[in-house]
């Protein structure tokens, strides 16, 4: 759950590094950190608590010498809190040696104890610098760094990617991963590494992902990718399909408000290159025919947001109805632990926007241990669970920053939809027809979205700050109403921080009603009257029920819907489409409400307390 970079090449790292960083800061936010060798061969480290700006102010007002050798890291703390010396670089080997880290190492007590025993001492309560310290002893013994790192990592267990260099080895700096993520950047006589390609993505978009267990050295003239025994790997190149500026705000107040607004563009470009001639055809999925064909249960695995894109009837309710197999939901850090029954016919697909969550890789890695087959939603290309995993479908809906995830969430459920209908071709489940008629729906969702957009933004914006003082929201829903309440609640408690919480419409008379009182806020998302009258009319009777207890009602529901208009005290309105594919249209101004209210209160959208974009740790 951190930002690393590295760079050797021609030019100062020191800006390289710090630009890295700023793209990198979603990583986690309570420290940063750069070393650099300078031209007269010395190492420099500077490193302060706070996010990536009191790190530049400090080398603003205290410059360090620059050099074409560094490393950089934004730290989210798991050993020792954030403070100045526990972020990173940690040097080590009489300050010759500076190392920084991605993830947990797990036995790192008992390598500081053996390393305490032997003379050593230790500035920082890291499991980093016992990593750090470790790797300066087997330096000094070797006189190689990656012949040291190589000696080093072989002892280490749990998660981690190193980035390491040494001030006697200038134009080289070393990497290592294991259960963290690490790419390189490929340029013109200089290379990078990075957490992701967010790192580098403004001087190249050729990359290389590293894979488990594997020791990358770069220099200026290339770079050499080795297992941990020394044998040389072959990695595959791809390239970034987005650009620099696509990772910056543009402009935007925050990046959550730049990526709703993206939410149409997420669901079309996750669309693109998948319906040929109204029948959907997912090329990463080809030759796989044969898996699809055979499989006789599905799980959905993921965590947070991403769960909820499946959770409940949206990706189930589809899938099931589409194919006819079996499908269930789990948590991801639930699964491993309920020994679940695995066979070679049982597809576990995870879904994750980073490709990093450490719950639901381990799952991953769980699922294939025990046989099944994996398949892997995901956001970020060359991210871990999608090398984990048997097969790709990756959303396009470009790079999220924003710690709360919600183009991610859209086209999470555009993909899930996609590889339902995929399957149910190859399964011959559904007609061609059949088929093109969901197509048609998938197809009409981005200008839906982008009608509420413009038609509900500035009424939301109105009533987050009408609500500025709101110290409790619930959210209801049926079907598939459910899991876009359970989204609405997390979205509300990660960045406002008051507390939300989402029910099934039909467990209220069975204990959540006595939640309500004069006043108490309540969503309610209200199926369509004319998809689902019977569903509509129950909802109609909740809200009917909570407003005789003085509940004041903001109910999302379909244009047209008169029948909600004299029971709610407002109503969001979203444009006509068949029931699977209503959460797509009615989680927008969810989002929107959350993040007016966080703004309304003068939180930060992006990096909100506590939280990290990406949850490396389990
Ligand atoms: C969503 O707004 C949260 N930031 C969080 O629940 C997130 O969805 C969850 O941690 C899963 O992340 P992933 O999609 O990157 O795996």
């Amino acid at each position: 759950m951190c930002g690393i970079v590295g760079y050797v090449g021609p030019r100062p790292s020191q800006e390289i590094l710090l630009s890295g960083l700023a793209r990198l800061e979603y990583r986690g936010y309570d420290s940063a950190g750069i070393a650099v060798i300078d031209g007269q061969g010395d190492l420099g480290m500077r490193k302060r608590a706070g996010k990536l700006s009191v790190l530049r102010d400090d080398l603003a007002s205290h410059p360090l010498a620059d050099g074409t050798t560094g490393i950089g890291h934004t730290r989210w703390a798991t050993h020792g809190g954030p403070t100045d010396e526990n972020a990173h670089p940690h040097l080590a080997d009489d300050d010759k040696l500076a190392v920084i880290h991605n993830g947990i190492i797990e036995n790192f007590a008992e390598l500081k104890a053996e390393l305490e025993s032997a003379g050593y001492a230790f500035r920082s309560q890291t499991d980093t610098e016992v990593a750090a310290v470790l790797l300066g002893r087997e330096y000094a013994a070797s006189g190689d760094l990656v012949d040291a790192f190589r000696a080093t990592v072989t002892r280490l267990e749990g998660a981690f990617t190193l980035l390491a260099m040494h001030r006697d080895q200038p134009g080289l700096v070393v990497g290592a991963r294991r259960n963290s993520p690490l790419v390189i950047g490929l340029g013109e006589g200089e290379n990078f590494l990075g957490s992701d390609v967010a790192a580098f993505v403004e001087h190249t978009r050729h990359a290389l992902a590293i894979g488990q267990d594997q020791i990358v050295a770069i220099t200026p003239e290339g770079v050499e990718v080795t297992d941990f025994h020394g044998a040389v790997v072959e990695v595959e190149p791809f390239e970034v399909t987005w650009d620099a500026a696509a990772a910056d705000k543009g402009g935007w107040r925050s990046f959550m408000a730049k990526e709703v607004a993206e939410e149409p563009e997420a669901v079309a470009n996750t669309l693109l290159g998948r319906i040929r001639n109204g029948v959907v055809e997912i090329p990463e999925l080809d030759g796989l025919d044969d898996l699809f064909a055979g499989i006789t249960r599905m799980v959905v695995i993921a965590a947070g947001t991403a769960a909820y894109a499946s959770d409940g009837h949206v990706g189930k309710y589809a899938i099931e109805q589409w194919t006819r197999v079996p499908v269930e939901v789990e948590l991801a850090h639930e699964f491993r632990y309920r020994d679940p029954v695995l066979t070679p016919e049982t597809l576990v697909i995870s879904i994750s926007q980073s490709g990093e969550t450490m719950d639901t890789l381990m799952a991953v890695k769980y699922a294939r241990e025990h046989g099944a087959k994996t398949l892997s939603i995901c956001n970020t290309q060359g991210a871990t669970i999608p090398r984990e995993s048997d097969a790709i479908v990756y959303t396009h809906a470009g790079p999220e920053v924003a710690v709360a995830s919600t183009k991610a969430f859209v086209a999470q459920i555009t993909a899930l939809y996609l590889l339902g209908l995929h399957i149910a071709r190859i399964r011959g489940a559904l007609s061609p027809s059949e088929i093109s008629q969901s197509v048609r729906e998938l197809e009409a969702i981005p200008a839906k979205i982008r009608k509420v957009l413009d038609t509900e933004t500035e009424h939301i914006a109105q009533l987050s700050h009408w609500m500025a003082d709101t110290r409790s929201v619930l959210f209801l829903g049926r079907h598939v109403g459910y899991p876009i309440a359970l989204e609405g609640a997390l979205k509300l408690k990660e960045i406002t921080y008051i507390h939300a919480e989402g029910f099934a419409a039909g467990e209220l008379k069975h204990g959540p009603i006595a939640l309500i009182e004069p006043g108490q806020p309540v969503f309610v998302i209200v199926p369509s009257p004319r998809e689902s009258a019977l569903l509509h009319a129950k909802v109609v009777s909740n809200i009917e029920e909570i407003r005789a207890r003085g509940a004041r009602v903001i109910a999302i529901a379909e244009e047209g819907d008169v029948a909600v208009l004299p029971k709610a005290d407002e109503v969001l309105r979203i444009p006509l489409a068949g029931p699977l594919f209503e959460p797509l249209l009615a989680v927008v101004p969810l989002h929107l409400f959350a993040m007016g209210l966080a703004e309304a209160k003068g939180l930060d959208v992006d990096q909100p307390r506590n939280l990290a974009k990406s949850v490396t740790v389990e």
